[in-house]
């Protein structure tokens, strides 16, 4: 008879065995930065988590540059917002001093900057809007500026999450036109419309003032489409693709990486962050656990980058592991 468990005799023969390992530099770690001076504001849904204002970045810089994490992902909150996002592409906005500072004073750290307009706009669309619908080829040349000034300010990468079409084309031709030809775009391809995004718009300010966002992205139910998305961005010259939440859509990760011979990025987004908090707090769950499970399934799943609030966390638990020998 076979018997698979010769293998899973002991923790020695175990690891020899296993087929995914979690290393810090697959995390990047999402970084709130809001204007005004020595904030250090909770996140309620998001415990653990926390907006920054530029004054009081090192708090947080000096914990991920001792993780030794792939990197962060920036998300700027203006106290300015207007219709067309005009702090986005500011060259004193918050996010292109937030770049300069962390440029200046951490270039050891890789940062990756989230491109949208949500955050910037007093409607809280991604692009720009005309009555009540969201324009796509108006709000391209806004996100193509926004992605040149962050590149100036010092940005290692773009990531683009609106999900207007032809973004990532716009943005591309921007940024080589600006002088930026080695600067990568990471592009949110497959970004479904979830409500797995809940806490962070409580975190980045930036829910919708009227309506949703599905007229731009992803229907939950379309695993097909998404694949056109991730084949499409690909063409328009993104470097990474991304899917986007994780855990529910693992399944077009999967098939991403089958299909697609290119780097995939995972978003383990906020409300699944929330959920795991929620319940390990409530000491229903062994968060260690059940995070190293999580993100062990996403790599295993194709993700070669894996966006995540546990990054920190992940990243000294692995240490921790290490030092144990
Ligand atoms: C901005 C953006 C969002 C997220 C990343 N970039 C929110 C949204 O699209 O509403 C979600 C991240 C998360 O939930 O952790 N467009
Ligand atoms: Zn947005």
């Amino acid at each position: 008879m076979f018997r698979f468990r010769r293998l899973r005799q002991d923790e020695r023969i175990r690891s020899m065995m296993r087929e995914t390992r979690l290393h810090p530099k697959d995390f990047i770690y999402p970084v709130f930065v809001e204007e005004g001076e020595n904030i250090k504001s909770p996140v309620d849904s998001m415990p653990g988590v926390y907006r920054y204002s530029v004054d009081r970045l090192d708090e947080i810089l000096k914990r991920v540059k001792k993780s030794g994490i792939g990197g962060i992902m920036l998300f700027g909150i203006p106290a300015h917002k207007d219709e067309i996002a005009s702090q986005a592409y500011a060259a004193d906005g918050v996010t292109q001093r937030a770049v300069a500072y962390i440029r200046q004073s951490y270039p050891e750290i890789y940062i990756v900057v989230d491109v949208c307009l949500c955050e910037y706009t007093s409607h809280g669309h991604c692009g720009v809007v005309c009555g009540d619908r969201i324009l796509n080829d108006e709000t391209l040349p806004l996100l193509s500026k926004m992605a040149v000034s962050l590149a100036q300010a010092g940005a290692d990468m773009i990531a683009p999450s609106d999900m207007m079409d032809g973004r990532v084309a716009a943005i591309r031709t921007a940024l080589d036109l600006a002088g930026f030809s080695q600067t990568p775009i990471m592009a949110y391809s497959a970004k479904f419309s979830s409500a797995y995004y809940g806490p962070f718009r409580d975190a980045a300010q930036s829910a919708p003032g009227f309506g949703d966002r599905k007229s731009y992205q992803m229907d939950p139910a379309n695993g097909q489409e998404a694949l056109r998305e991730i084949a499409q961005d690909m063409e328009e010259g993104a470097d990474i693709v991304m899917v986007k939440p994780g855990l529910a859509y693992l399944d077009v990760l999967k098939e991403a990486a089958l299909q697609f011979d290119m780097p995939l990025a995972v978003y383990n987004v906020s409300g699944e962050y929330a959920m795991v908090k929620a319940a390990a707090m409530q000491g229903w769950i062994d968060e260690r656990r059940i995070v190293t499970e999580n993100l062990t399934a996403m790599k295993r799943a194709g993700a070669k980058i894996i966006i995540t609030y546990h990054a920190l966390d992940m990243a000294a638990w692995l240490a921790e592991e290490e030092n144990a020998g």
